[in-house]
Formats: structure tokens, sequence, C-alpha cells
């Protein structure tokens, strides 16, 4: 009976809120994702902060702190959101540490020049930004808020990172190698952001059943793809997937076959820097104990 009232409200576009009755099912599939979503926040501050230092200018420079101060709280916003679940942060942390919990494969990959923060920022963020625009119809109240908040800043990452693209690639014959390069190497992971086909998705069923996800992994990473080829195009970059065509008749853009393998390995902890991004993040968990220690003693003295 409760699962049909329950269902009858996501049928209804009502929120389910942190008090509303769930099914075990639903809570569960929500942990499970919005922790994931929150890590991969947190560790998608590595791959961008390798370059806060090496950053070409102090604006460039400013710019880019600002984004990946943007993704700390994003992840807060995230983890928050997930522990009206009844999960704790410590929790969270542990199944990210013990490898039960798993964060976005792009995250994954080497960021070798400055125009690696073009992609992430044009690709990574604007692949981030067609999945999350999306969820903020979810039906959990709190993911669905933290998500209209941090819409709000995914368009500056956007922008910033297509800048750094379009001044690059109409820059010296070496910077537009440069774009051409960063673009190469991040187009496919960027569409790997997506997920699995649908049809071999298996959580996006009770995804879709339970209004989690509001469009599917292809039907989001065509919006992505159909929307980015002319962003290219506009900056004389070309997209490295020789089967990419448009296709009038789906007024959309075919495109190649995804390297599945390619995908599972990294997902499974097998990409590039798989090792180096969690032993990254459990060396600063740890480095971070006596602040957290510190923060408690300090809330408890003020409560006492
Ligand atoms: N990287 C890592 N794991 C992935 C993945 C990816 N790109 N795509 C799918 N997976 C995992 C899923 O988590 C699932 O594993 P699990 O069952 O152990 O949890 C398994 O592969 C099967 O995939 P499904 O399609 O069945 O899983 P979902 O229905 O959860 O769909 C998803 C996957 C589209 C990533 C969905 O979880 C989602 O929309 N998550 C929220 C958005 C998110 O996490 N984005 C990550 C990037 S955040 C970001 O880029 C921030 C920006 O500011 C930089």
């Amino acid at each position: 009976m409760q699962e049909q009232l329950f269902q009858k409200k996501i049928d209804a576009e009502q929120k389910i809120e942190p008090k509303d009755w769930m099914p075990d099912g639903y809570r569960s599939h929500l942990i499970r994702q919005i922790s994931q979503h929150a890590h991969s926040e947190i560790i998608g501050m590595q791959p961008e902060g390798n370059w806060i230092t090496r950053a070409p200018s102090l604006r460039a420079k400013m710019i880019l702190l600002a984004k990946v101060q943007d993704e700390a709280g994003h992840g807060l916003y995230l983890y928050s959101a997930c522990e009206t679940l009844g999960i704790s942060r410590d929790e969270l942390n542990s199944q990210l540490h013990q490898g039960k919990a798993k964060y976005s494969s792009i995250f994954n990959y080497p960021t070798l020049s400055w125009a690696d923060m073009g992609a992430i920022g044009w690709l990574v963020d604007g692949a981030a930004i067609v999945n999350q625009v999306s969820l903020q119809k979810t039906s959990y109240g709190p993911y669905s808020r933290g998500m209209v908040k941090i819409c709000k800043e995914e368009s500056f990452h956007q922008r910033q990172g297509y800048e750094i693209m379009s001044e690059m690639a109409n820059g010296t014959k070496e910077q537009k190698e440069m774009a051409q390069d960063a673009l190469n190497r991040f187009w496919w992971p960027s569409i790997m952001m997506f997920g699995p086909h649908d049809s071999d998705s298996p959580r996006t069923g009770n995804a879709m059943k339970w209004k989690i996800k509001r469009k599917t992994n292809d039907e989001l990473r065509q919006d992505f793809i159909d929307k980015t080829v002319a962003q290219a195009e506009l900056i004389g970059l070309k997209i490295p997937d020789p089967d990419l065509k448009w296709n009038e008749e789906r007024s959309s853009y075919d495109f190649g076959e995804i390297n599945w393998d390619e995908f599972w390995g990294v997902v499974n902890g097998n990409g590039p820097c798989n090792e180096q991004r969690l032993n990254h993040h459990i060396k600063a968990h740890e480095d971070g104990e006596w602040v957290r220690k510190a923060a408690k003693a300090y809330a408890e003295k003020q409560n006492s």
C-alpha cells in the first residue's frame, strides 16, 4: 500500500522529502548516485588543481581558482543532500576509500597542458550541465534543490573553458595544436561520462520509474553532442570522430561507437590516474583529521 502511495506521489510530480516514507530501494539508489556525484565534484578538483600554479596569467589563475573552489562547494551541497538519507559523511568517505563507491570516469585522465583546462571546462562541465539541468527535476527534494544551485555556477565553468579553447584555437600554430590535442584526448572520455547505453544501464529502469533520472543516458549524451559539435566548428577545431555526421532525418548527429572496454576499464579502477586520484584523496583526508577534530571540539564546547 505504502509503495503505491509513494509511486502516486512520484507520478504526480511531488517532491519526496527526507521525512517522507520511501522504499529502501529508492533510498539506496539515491545514496549511491548522490554520493558518487559528490565524490566526482571533489576528486574533479585534482586534475584542475594541478594547473593553478601553472596558469599563464594572473587572470587565468583567478578564474581557475574560483572554479575549483566552486567544485568543493558543489561537493558540499551534494554530501549534505546525501546525509539527509541517513548516511554519514564519514561512511561516504570510507566507501570511496575502500573502492566501494565510484566517481566519474572522466577524472581519471591526466591533464597534460593548459589547453586541458579549456577542454575540461568546455566539455566536462558542458556535459555536466546537460546532465545536471535534467537532474534539477529529480524527484528527491534535497537533490533537486542542490542541482538548481549548482547549475547556476556551471555555466561560468563551461564559458571559461570555452574561452581558453577559443583563444588557443585562434592563437599561434602551437597553441592551436595544443587545443586540438586536448580535444582529441577529452572528447571520447567526455561522452563516456553519460554512462553505458540505456540497453546496458542496470539502474536506468528504476531511475526513470522513480523519476530520479528525467532523461536517459543516451538521450543526454545525444543532447550534449548536438550542442557541442557547432561550438568546435566555430573555433576551427575538429571533433576526433570520423563517423560524426549530421542526420537530417533524426535532426541529430550520428557518431561512432564508444570504446566500452576503455570505459569499463576506467570505471573499474584501471584508468591512467585512478590510483593517484584515490591515494591523493586518502592522504588529504588523513592530513585533515586534526581540522575535523578541532572543529568538532569547538562545536561541542560552544554547545556545552
Ligand atoms: N563514471 C563512473 N561510473 C559510472 C559512469 C561514469 N561515467 N557511468 C556509469 N557509471 C556507473 C554507475 O554509477 C553504475 O554503477 P553502480 O551501479 O555501482 O552505482 C554503473 O556504472 C551502471 O551505470 P548506470 O547507467 O546503470 O548508472 P546510473 O543510472 O547511475 O547512471 C550516471 C550513471 C549518468 C553517471 C548517473 O549516476 C548520474 O547522472 N549521476 C549524477 C551526475 C554525476 O555523477 N556526474 C558525474 C560528473 S560530476 C561533474 O562533472 C561535476 C562538474 O562540475 C565537473
